[in-house]
């Protein structure tokens, strides 16, 4: 873990440096993957979005995070939060920035008013630190084709969470 790793909110970086960024971590097709289906037309959640800069106020890596919900077959929305892209420059992994970036988001979710975290991802790494599990989302179903095993969802108390759904944007 390096330990100059500073973390600012992302609304206080240029948005083109993210895209940047986000273009040099994933690949230049990433526009098309489901996630960006799950969360169209939402905007990031400024209070719980953050960059990691290293210790020359470099943009190495950034956190995102979206307003989704989970449609029961019932009708009903559950509210959620889609967490990525996770995303750390190529030549910076394995740094700690990763870990730092969610950390933080972790640290920002209201404690009184929790709400599921979703993502699509790395069972191996987003388990591991952050109990983030599959073990209740083989009944979901995502807007594009997605690796089941890697849809993700971190919640304190899973009994709330249906078993049957289709995730997408949040509408009121
Ligand atoms: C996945 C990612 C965010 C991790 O961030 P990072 O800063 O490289 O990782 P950290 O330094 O925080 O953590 C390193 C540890 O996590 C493990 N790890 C990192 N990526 C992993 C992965 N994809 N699967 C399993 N383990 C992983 C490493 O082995 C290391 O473990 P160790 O400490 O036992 O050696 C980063 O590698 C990345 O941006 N990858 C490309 C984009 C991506 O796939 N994002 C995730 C989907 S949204």
């Amino acid at each position: 873990m390096t330990g100059d790793v500073k973390i600012i909110p992302l609304d206080t970086v240029d948005p083109a440096l993210i895209e940047q960024l986000l273009d040099r971590a994933f690949e230049p097709e990433r526009h098309k993957r489901t996630a960006y289906k799950v969360r169209k037309g939402m905007e990031w959640l400024p209070a719980l979005s953050f960059a990691a800069l290293d210790e020359n106020d470099m943009l190495v890596g950034t956190i995102q995070c979206w307003p989704v919900a989970l449609t029961a077959p019932d009708g009903r929305a559950h509210p959620m939060i889609m967490v990525g892209p996770v995303a750390v420059l190529p030549e910076e992994q394995m740094r700690g920035y990763g870990q730092a970036l969610m950390a933080t988001t972790l640290a920002s979710l209201s404690a009184d008013a929790p709400l599921p975290l979703v993502m699509i991802g790395d069972a191996e790494y987003y388990g591991r630190f952050w109990d983030f599990t599959n073990e209740y989302t083989s009944g979901w179903s995502l807007p594009g084709p997605w690796e089941p095993h890697r849809l993700l969802v971190r919640c304190d108390n899973p009994a709330v969470l249906p078993r049957e759904g289709k995730l997408g944007p949040w509408r009121r």
